[in-house]
């Protein structure tokens, strides 16, 4: 691996690490719950890796794993009991749920104290107040790895690709609490190339392998890619590879910092779910 690389696994090993000190100190052990519906293949590994890490840092965790055919007011009703419950400090329900069912009826149920997270309106509304919250998980561990990268962020300029509701805006809002000038790119952006080169902080949140060209990229800068693509590669035994949003190869000999995808931001998401799970319970038990 090359100097520039950003090690998304030894920050998140480290963050999940400051997060089992925590544990040891509370006077309670915190309980984080996971809502799975249905029976898609990637949640379930999403959903282990979770409860495998929330264990493992010493927190408990409460599994609800529902039929794809359980109907939306079950599933509003499961939510409903681990809100009522003392005992449990975060609720996660997994994404996508089964398509009969409303996400956004069922996220606006879950409440915003246990919104690890950070999905509701009310987590969503504290972030643009500025008010203390819950802050999504994602847009956490790409605030943390720039930390990491370049220490005080006050005045970078910061180009987001994307404007999703769990990405993109969120990461916006949390780069300009960091006193960085931030742009939302999109899929209608004029001289999209042109602005990313602008980034001295480049996230491209996109969902489209390997978008990111090398002279998109201005020389030096720090390139967090969320992407998480599954593409075919016929050299592989599974015959797919997972590739980011940014052509790696391209881009890597140009960015002065640059996240592997896998190996960057996804195993910070996990680590910002265990922090918030222990935020959570310090704000709701003292
Ligand atoms: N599905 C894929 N990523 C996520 C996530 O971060 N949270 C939830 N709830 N579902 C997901």
């Amino acid at each position: 691996m090359s100097g520039n690389l950003i090690d998304g696994k030894q920050v998140a090993a480290r963050l999940r690490n400051d997060v089992a000190v925590a544990v040891k100190s509370l006077a309670v052990t915190p309980t984080l719950a996971v809502v799975l519906v249905g029976d898609d293949p990637a949640s379930h590994v999403y959903v282990r890796n979770k409860i495998k890490f929330t264990r493992e840092t010493g927190m408990n965790s409460v599994e609800q794993r529902l039929p794809a055919d359980t109907s939306e007011d079950a599933v509003v009703e499961t939510v409903r009991a681990l809100n009522a419950d003392p005992d449990v400090d975060g609720i996660l329900v997994q994404l996508p749920l089964p398509d009969h069912i409303n996400s956004n009826r069922v996220i606006a149920e879950i409440d915003p104290d246990k919104d690890v997270d950070g999905l509701t309106e009310v987590s969503a509304g504290r972030l643009l107040l500025g008010k203390s919250g819950l802050r999504p998980c994602t847009p956490t561990g790409c605030v943390i790895l720039a930390k990491e990268t370049l220490g005080d962020l006050t005045g970078k300029h910061c180009v987001v690709i994307g404007r999703s509701i769990l990405v993109g805006k969120p990461t916006a809002l949390l780069f300009l609490e960091q006193n960085c000038t931030v742009t939302i790119a999109h899929s209608r952006t004029e001289n999209l190339s042109i602005v990313c080169r602008g980034a001295d902080i480049l996230i491209p949140a996109v969902g489209r392998p390997n978008m990111v060209k090398a002279d998109w990229i201005k020389a030096g800068a720090c390139v967090i890619d969320v992407g998480i693509n599954r593409i075919e590669d016929a050299s592989r035994k599974s015959g797919t590879r997972l590739v980011g949003d940014v052509d790696f190869a391209e881009a890597e000999p140009v960015a002065g910092a640059i996240t592997p995808v896998p190996g960057g931001v996804g195993p910070m998401t996990i680590a910002c779910l265990l922090r918030n799970t222990v935020l959570a319970a310090c704000a709701r038990r003292g």
